[in-house]
């Protein structure tokens, strides 16, 4: 592997741990837990694993632990600071009894069905200390949740010593992790399965999850990255920046990086939703930003728009809905057909009414990528579809309507951005590198402690790392019932923006004065080393929320 000089350096970062972590650990039980909804359904799911009391760690004795080999795997999408939380398995197995072992499964989970597997030993660990990226041992999209791959895995498993797994994932991988604790314990396989919460959409988060890992270091990313554009803006006047931030459904990376920079306008979905707001209001909304700048002279701005827009403005979500269910159940006639237009013609021809005006009224590009392949959950892939571009050629039709009504005087010239996987293997900021060394070393204790079914926490995050709380938290605690491919089935609950909590209330009561005067924000890039306000303050909207 060729370093870079900061990798090199990075390597020495000795992350912060909480104090509780530090020395011996005592575990401390609290009550019996309850799912978050739907409870007799999901308690009878879950037999042997639901009900169980939160985990708190504090400062204890020291006692012996039998060595261990434990299987650590990568699921999903790459967020910065996932070595760490390898990093911090590893050192936690260690402490625990020298002798113990961590293999990585290679690829996500189809490593561990596939037998594709490599032992981390301290040699490859070490190069991967404070790194952004999946690289050490691979990600992948399989999805763990058929009881032959099940059973594939535990033979693998067996073959290994494996005792334990921890899987590193969002709230999809995590439900499959608790599933497979669940089944793992009814047949007394002896492996104990334990979650980690990662994905830079902050997606997954609850009472006991205050963040999930790589959200800190990808907004902060893509906010250095938008504050650079608006110094561009702002300095050559000339241009209209339409950004599209990756994120999937929810709106927390828009809504983070715009409380960091200042945007002049950041549309938020879930907002969108609530009022029910068209594809035709939210072009409007822009349009008439655009044209009271350019009054006072001002023919530049930026816009924030969240990857999943178009999922949540109504009649897309009901034409998207209803495309989902022709590429599905059409599938073999829909395959066979060669060109662009044809295919077109084609679902139009399936569409209901109104769908058909919807789908008829979009540039061909965007009626194209509304109908390419779907995610392995058969939906759309929503980071493909250009919704920023969408935007700016609407936005550019009716400012030229409103031109001809004498409504707009001023020039509008546009660029396109999408920024996703520019921050998704950025080197960890402090607080990621900290966050995921807890969290894997909080993993190890749970192992070393014979749990199972319980996520990694690490609570108190806005405190100094020493004051962190770190603990289990039952992953049946955080589920509820819902409706997936036609079928009622427990998950993680998904966590959107909430419009009423203080994230988005700060952000509310400042837009309209972000959206007429120039108020952006330039972060700049991250820091490692330097003052502690500027290399280790959490994002806006966990400050926000835990104040
Ligand atoms: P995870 O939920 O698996 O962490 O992935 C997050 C994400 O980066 C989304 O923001 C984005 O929509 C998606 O992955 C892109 O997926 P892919 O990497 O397969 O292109």
């Amino acid at each position: 592997m060729i370093k870079s000089a900061l990798q090199i350096a990075r390597e020495a970062y000795q992350p912060k741990l909480p104090s509780s972590l530090k020395g011996a650990v005592k575990i401390v039980e609290g009550n019996k837990t309850e799912s978050i909804a739907d409870q007799a359904q999901i308690a009878e799911k879950f037999p042997n694993t639901y009900g169980m009391p939160i985990l708190t760690f504090e400062e204890g004795e020291a006692k012996n632990f039998p060595a261990i080999n434990v299987g650590v795997i990568l699921s999903g999408g790459q967020a910065p600071g996932g070595h760490n939380v390898i990093a911090g398995i590893f050192d936690g197995l260690k402490k625990m009894n020298p002798e113990s072992k961590l293999y990585g499964f290679l690829g996500g989970p189809s490593g561990l069905t596939d037998n594709e597997y490599q032992e981390l030993t301290p040699e490859i660990i070490n190069h991967y200390r404070n790194t952004g990226g999946f690289d050490i041992i691979g990600s992948g999209r399989t999805k763990l949740e058929e009881t032959e791959q099940y059973d594939q895995g535990l033979a693998n498993c067996k073959a290994l010593g494996i005792q334990a797994l921890v899987i590193i994932g969002g709230d999809d991988s995590n439900t499959n992790a608790c599933v497979l604790a669940e089944y793992y314990k009814k047949s007394n396989s002896g492996i104990q399965v334990i979650g980690c919460p990662k994905t830079i959409d902050g997606d997954l988060k609850n009472e006991m999850i205050e963040t999930s890992f790589g959200f800190d270091t990808a907004c902060k990313v893509y906010s250095e990255l938008i504050g650079n554009i608006q110094r561009d803006a702002n300095s050559a006047k000339k241009y209209w920046h339409f950004i599209k931030l990756m994120g999937r459904s929810a709106s927390h990376i828009g809504l983070e990086c715009a409380l960091q920079t200042q945007p002049n306008i950041c549309i938020i979905s879930e907002e969108v939703e609530e009022k029910k707001q068209t594809l035709k209001e939210i072009v409007k909304s822009i349009a008439e930003v655009v044209a009271s700048r350019a009054e006072k002279g001002d023919n530049f701005g930026t816009v924030l728009i969240p990857e999943g827009l178009v999922e949540f403005i109504p009649e897309m979500k009901i034409l998207m809905g209803e495309l989902n269910d022709i590429m599905a159940h059409k599938e073999d006639e829909f395959s066979k057909i060669e060109s662009k237009l044809e295919k077109r013609e084609f679902v139009a021809g399936e569409l209901s009414s109104d769908s058909v005006a919807v789908y008829d009224s979009l540039p061909n590009d965007i009626a194209d990528q509304l109908i390419m392949d779907r995610d392995p959950h058969g939906n759309v892939q929503v980071s493909k579809i250009e919704t920023e571009k969408l935007l700016i050629e609407m936005v550019e039709s009716r400012l030229k309507k409103m031109r001809k009504k004498d409504k707009f005087a001023g020039k509008f010239a546009a660029q396109n951005h999408f920024f996703g996987y520019e921050g998704r293997c950025a080197a960890p900021s402090n607080f990621d590198a900290d966050y995921c060394y807890s969290l894997g070393y909080t993993a190890s204790i749970l192992i070393g402690e014979g749990k199972t079914g319980y996520m990694a926490s690490v609570r108190n995050t806005t405190k100094p790392a020493d004051k962190w709380i770190a603990g289990g938290v039952p992953v049946t605690m955080m589920m509820n019932m819902e409706r997936r491919h036609g079928e009622m089935k427990p998950v993680i609950q998904k966590a959107l923006v909430e419009l009423d909590a203080a994230p988005f209330k700060a952000f509310a009561a400042k837009r309209d004065d972000w959206a007429k005067n120039t108020k952006y924000v330039y972060p700049g890039p991250i820091q490692y080393f330097g003052p502690a306000e500027v290399c280790d303050a959490p994002t806006k909207t966990l400050a926000l929320e835990q104040e």
